[in-house]
């Protein structure tokens, strides 16, 4: 009889393939499967040949040949594939066997199939995996949660294929996230994150491009510039690089030639969504989700160019007497500056999570898995991670002595940025949404007094005041000056 597997995997994608040639790589025998048949030959006669890896042609007999507890992962599109996936699984599995889905599942619904598989013995986990194709192969950040017993038989396999990070190389960018659907959660807090970093990279780029007129390859230096400092992240890195890239059918650059028209598979909104639900101001991540979708109305901001005007001339005015180089590191302190609005309301909406879900994160930690692999690997990960270390209850990131100091140092910077593109006509919602939120949470006196006025005037929904406990409701009507008294 053929040695048992260590783990079986399911659906053959390049994640799928990555995941298992790296299982592979650090030791571990993996059962693969795939529902089309063809990718199991091609990638047995392939990319795993020779490895310790076995194809077969149905879940059964994968299931027939892993080593118990069975440990099975799904990487597979994420919504109805994974229930139909979970559906052939369950009647094959015992007792104390695991399913793990390392999709970018909605988190409720790793929620309802925990519930679903729990009758049955089996156990279920909602891991989040970032990194691309080629943090799958080389060390993705993984997030696992959900059954806190299936946990200790998946971790020898997961912290050694996961990014490591720290002095030695050797910390895993892989812990327990928390139960239920905290792993998935996670992850989509890591991509709406995602999509605000990119969003400012764009906004900076189009200050530097419109404003400055910056060429490709003045741009190219300015990223490889900021990625020695502050800002030293996977996502500066790439961006630096694609300002190298020319276009192989023309003697453009590729950035050049792409339409200006943002997709998105949704993890972004499900972050605005999950935010505008629990009632925190995500603010940042939110604009960056609205700035996809005004991209996409491609045609009808052609239509309207040619008939809204902006501010004439202003942007030639602004070439002709800026700084240029003094402008660039405005924009440099107003990324990073921004960056840390985003983190501390992305921070800030996990903890509001996971104290209404019960999960026990740990936010250090979480930074500390995000520090490599990830899409938002990024040094001030670790000033991050440092940051809940001295206070594992810190309410915000802003009021950490580092992050406050940053910000208040930038601020100067970040104002004449945001009030140039004002002044100029260049959109930079992130910016702008980041700056609006610091000056808001640092208000001790807001408007909303005038709006809870407004909202027992016209509709008796009362208010509070600030000398007296209770609720008071006022007959303004009655109060009111009569017009023309
Ligand atoms: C990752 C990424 C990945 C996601 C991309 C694309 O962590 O490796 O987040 O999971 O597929 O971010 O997402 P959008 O299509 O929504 O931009």
């Amino acid at each position: 009889m053929q040695e048992q597997c260590d783990i079986g995997l399911i659906g053959l994608g390049v994640m799928g393939q990555n995941l298992v040639l790296n299982m592979a790589d650090h030791g571990f025998s993996v059962a693969a499967y795939n529902r089309t048949t063809q990718k199991v030959d091609d990638f047995a006669a392939g990319p795993a040949k020779g490895k310790s890896i076995m194809g077969f042609y149905s879940p059964g007999e994968l299931v027939k040949n892993l080593k118990t507890p069975r440990r099975v992962m799904m990487m597979v599109k994420a919504g109805e594939p994974v229930d139909a996936n979970i559906q052939q699984l369950a009647p094959l599995l015992e007792k104390g066997d695991i399913i793990i889905d390392g999709g970018n599942s909605y988190y409720e619904d790793t929620e309802r199939r925990i519930k679903e598989l729990e009758p049955h013995g089996i156990l279920f986990m909602g891991t989040g995996i970032s990194g691309g194709e080629e943090g799958a192969r080389h060390g993705p950040s993984i997030m696992p949660g959900g059954s806190r017993d299936a946990w200790p038989h998946v971790q020898p396999i997961f912290q050694s294929i996961a990014a490591k990070v720290g002095p030695n190389n050797d910390i895993p960018c892989c812990d327990w996230i928390g139960s239920g659907g905290a792993g998935h959660y996670v992850k989509m807090i890591h991509n709406g994150i995602e999509y605000g970093d990119m969003q400012l990279i764009c906004e900076a780029y189009s200050l530097l491009r419109e404003g400055l007129a910056l060429t490709n390859e003045e741009l190219y230096d300015v990223f490889a510039e900021w990625n020695r400092g502050d800002l030293d992240s996977y996502l500066i890195e790439i961006t630096r690089d694609i300002f190298s890239v020319k276009d192989p059918k023309s003697d453009r650059f590729l950035v050049d030639v792409i339409m200006d028209r943002a997709v998105q598979k949704g993890t972004g909104r499900w972050t605005a969504e999950s935010a505008l639900q629990l009632g925190v101001p995500t603010t940042l991540i939110t604009e960056a989700v609205y700035a996809r979708h005004l991209s996409a109305l491609k045609e009808n901001r052609v239509r309207a160019s040619k008939l809204l005007r902006g501010p004439e001339g202003a942007v030639a005015q602004f070439r002709k007497s800026v700084d240029r180089d003094a402008f660039i590191e405005a924009v440099r302190q107003a990324l990073y500056a921004s960056k840390i609005c985003s983190y501390a309301q992305g921070f800030f909406q996990m903890q509001a999570a996971g104290e209404e879900n019960g999960w026990g994160l740990h936010y250090g930690d979480i930074a500390l898995l995000w520090r490599g692999g990830c899409i938002i690997r990024a040094a001030f990960l670790q000033k991050i991670k440092e940051a809940f270390d001295r206070d594992a209850d810190l309410e915000n990131l802003l009021l950490d002595p580092y992050f406050n100091e940053v910000v208040e140092n930038s601020q100067v910077a970040w104002r004449y940025v945001v009030s140039t593109a004002a002044q100029v006509g260049i959109p930079t919602p992130a910016f702008s949404a980041a700056l609006a939120y610091y000056d808001g949470y640092r208000s001790a006196r807001l408007p909303q007094n005038l709006l809870q006025a407004q909202r027992d005037y016209f509709g008796a929904h009362t208010y509070e005041r600030i000398d007296e406990e209770g609720v008071f409701h006022s007959d303004w009507m009655q109060l009111r000056r009569e017009p023309g008294d």
